[in-house]
């Protein structure tokens, strides 16, 4: 995998071709308050280029109908696009084989998922599952309800002052009691990237079986899951260009195969009679229902579209020298204070200032055309952490440009006057 700092270590690599990049998302190309668009919410949600679009277009004007049910034409034609788009997705995250591939509604499933059957099957009374102070509410809430219903103890890793785990803790944190890691990538706050192989491998070793939260990592860097080693992995379709209501977990064939069903009903049973039921293999055996099937194939388009670079390196470069920008202008500026200094970080930059408020920054900024992220970003513990209720997030993908990051900067000085400081 290519971390921010071998790519910076390698030699110099060809950027990207930021405007023609751009050409492809036609939402960028609007503008909100009568001022260009300034889209920097990635985190939140990225935009979606226009063979995603086309893509979805396509799926309901020519094959729309539903998978794995019917012997008609078009049905064999919807099952052989949602099959097609599960060996995207396993050929993107270089998974071992499309049975560890669930669909699932976005990351938040994916994590729910695994909390009510793994974590039923495995965690008991007086057991531990291990998750770190900079987790999304996503990956805090589902091991809570867990640990509450089965008389379990949710261990935390602390984090240091400039955003990173403190991997000492994180090494005594993981005790014979601890049955699952569940450990974001990257943050979606702090924009920090976490040494994960190491930590799925300490992990290992005491047979620890670890899951990770990629939500914000597969936008922005290679993710290689034979490699990372890691149990499970889970992530979202519309941070990666893709479309909502999909997302992906990954888990081992080992686990999958010997976990009970998450949700029951139609499509992921071999038989049903009124007193038992049998189950498909993996993944059916989790896909229950209908599943998003042309968000599944919008989003094999947006990863198709990933694949189109050639790698990662391009794009690492540009948003290294996005964030670079960024952070020396707003260090420029002065009474800014920013959460999340570590080497080695995503485009993504968590701020407040003395003179406003975020929201009432969002709010100004808005109205310049530039959207960021206000509040606190679905970390509250992070927030408590660093001692602030809320703050500023401007997020960063391949597709914002240089002058995009001047535009935010200035706008920011404009800010400090308008509200007095
Ligand atoms: N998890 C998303 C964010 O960080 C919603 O904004």
């Amino acid at each position: 995998m290519s971390t921010l700092e071998e790519v910076r270590a390698s030699s110099p690599v060809a950027p990207i071709d930021v405007e023609r990049v751009r050409a492809d998302f036609p939402l960028l190309e609007r503008s909100v308050h009568g001022k260009p668009l300034v889209y920097l919410d990635n985190a939140a949600s990225a935009q979606k280029p226009r063979v995603v679009l086309e893509r979805l277009q396509r799926f309901y004007t020519e094959i729309n109908s539903n998978v794995h049910r019917g012997v008609h034409a078009l049905s064999q034609a919807a099952t052989e696009a949602y099959e097609g788009a599960r060996e995207t997705v396993r050929r993107f995250l270089n998974a071992g084989d499309v049975s560890e591939i669930v669909f699932v509604r976005g990351a938040t499933e994916a994590i729910n998922l695994v909390a009510s059957s793994f974590g039923r099957q495995h965690v008991g009374a007086g057991d531990e599952v291990l998750i770190t102070t900079m987790e999304h509410h996503s990956n805090i809430v589902p091991w809570q309800l867990l640990c509450e219903s089965v008389g379990a103890h949710l261990t935390v890793v602390p984090v240091t002052d400039s955003g990173q785990l403190d991997l000492e803790a994180y090494g005594n944190l993981l005790t014979e009691r601890t049955k699952l890691v569940a450990l974001v990538h990257v943050s979606n706050t702090l924009g920090t990237v976490n040494p994960v192989k190491g930590m799925v491998a300490l992990a290992h070793e005491r047979d620890i079986p670890v899951l990770l939260d990629g939500a914000q990592a597969v936008p922005h860097m290679k993710v290689d899951l034979q490699e990372l080693d890691c149990d499970f992995y889970a992530l979202s379709s519309h941070k990666a260009f893709g479309p909502m209501g999909t997302g992906v977990l990954y888990g081992k064939h080992k686990w999958l195969e010997s976990m009970p069903p998450y949700q029951g009903g139609g499509e992921m049973i071999l038989s049903v009679q009124l007193d038992k039921s049998t189950f498909r293999e993996p993944p059916g055996k989790f896909e229950a229902g209908t599943p998003s099937v042309a968000a599944a194939v919008g989003f094999a388009a947006a990863l198709e579209y990933l694949e189109g670079f050639g790698g990662f390196d391009g794009i690492i470069a540009h948003e290294t020298s996005l964030l670079a920008r960024a952070t020396h202008g707003l260090q420029q500026i002065g009474g800014v204070r920013l959460f999340g200094t570590s080497t080695c970080k995503a485009a993504v930059l968590s701020f407040v200032t003395d003179w406003a408020h975020p929201h009432d920054l969002g709010t100004f900024l808005d109205q310049e055309g530039i959207a960021v992220r206000t509040g606190h970003h679905c970390t509250q513990p992070l927030m408590k952490r660093f001692g602030v209720p809320a703050t500023t997030r401007a997020s960063f993908a391949f597709y914002n440009s240089l002058e995009e990051v001047d535009t935010f900067v200035r706008a920011l000085e404009a800010s400090r006057e308008f509200f007095g400081a």
